[in-house]
């Protein structure tokens, strides 16, 4: 089965001269790796720019969006101008977000902005810390409940579940692939019993700290679909070894 990799750049490279060296990296690797589903997550200033003229495989995704299409909401980018400018994802509610205040009721009302613009969300959710008790688990079915409080079941199986668990966010590894097992069948638990048997087929994907020496062990082991990546996918010296690793994963 196809891996998915999110090549999330964030707020990078500084520059669009910078930006078309690292997408004329990441195509070269992505024809290569045949088998791996590439979406990349520039930031929204370049998307346009970026694939002007691309008929490849790469999709583009927004890194967030706004649910309006358009209005007096300055600063803001809609779904509606994402999806102008070739996008077909958008990242909703990622920690980077959420701690700028982005509260699950603005996940639920971005996800169903982006539903109606016809982008897949990615829908992220990871708690911050862990400790012993085990409270990680509701505060995750809390997160999904309301990101996909809006979704209908016909819609269910488009949104993609980015499973990030803050506290390896930018760190040096990713946590185990055995617990990201374990985070997978709960989510898929969570989501069956929102929505039935249908979501037995979500597509869930691990992020934190994935590099090409770790990406194929959670491939194989963490029961997930793919990967969101940041740093990783937005250095040139490491696009072509990781999107190599998981295509051979
Ligand atoms: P990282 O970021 O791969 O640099 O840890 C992942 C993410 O925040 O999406």
């Amino acid at each position: 089965m196809k891996s998915t990799l999110v090549a999330n750049w964030k707020m990078n490279p500084a520059t669009f001269r910078e930006a078309k060296l690292l997408f004329e990296t990441t195509k070269k690797a992505a024809d290569k790796a045949k088998n791996v589903q590439v979406i990349v997550a520039a930031p929204a200033i370049f998307l346009r720019q970026l694939a002007v003229g691309y008929r490849g495989r790469i999709a583009f995704a927004l890194q967030n969006g706004f649910p309006e299409a358009r209005g007096a909401h300055t600063g803001e980018i809609s779904f509606a101008q994402g999806a102008d400018s070739r996008a077909s994802y958008a990242i909703i509610g990622h920690a980077e977000r959420r701690a700028m205040g982005e509260s699950n009721e603005q996940t639920k009302a971005k996800v169903a902005g982006a539903l109606k613009q016809e982008l897949t969300p990615i829908l992220c959710v990871g708690e911050e810390k862990r400790d012993g008790s085990g409270q990680h688990f509701p505060f995750i079915r809390e997160q999904l409940r309301a990101g996909l409080a809006d979704v209908p079941a016909s819609s269910i199986k488009k949104v993609l579940i980015a499973y990030e668990p803050v506290w390896v966010i930018g760190a040096t590894k990713p946590m185990s692939p055995r617990d990201m097992h374990e985070m997978s069948i709960f989510i898929r638990k969570t989501i069956v019993e929102f929505y039935g048997e249908g979501g037995m087929e979500s597509k869930i994907l691990y992020g934190g700290s994935v590099d090409e020496i770790s990406a194929p062990e959670m491939l194989r082991d963490g029961d997930v679909r793919g990967l969101l990546v940041g740093r990783a996918s937005a250095e040139t010296h490491h696009i072509t070894k990781l999107l190599a690793a998981i295509e051979s994963a």
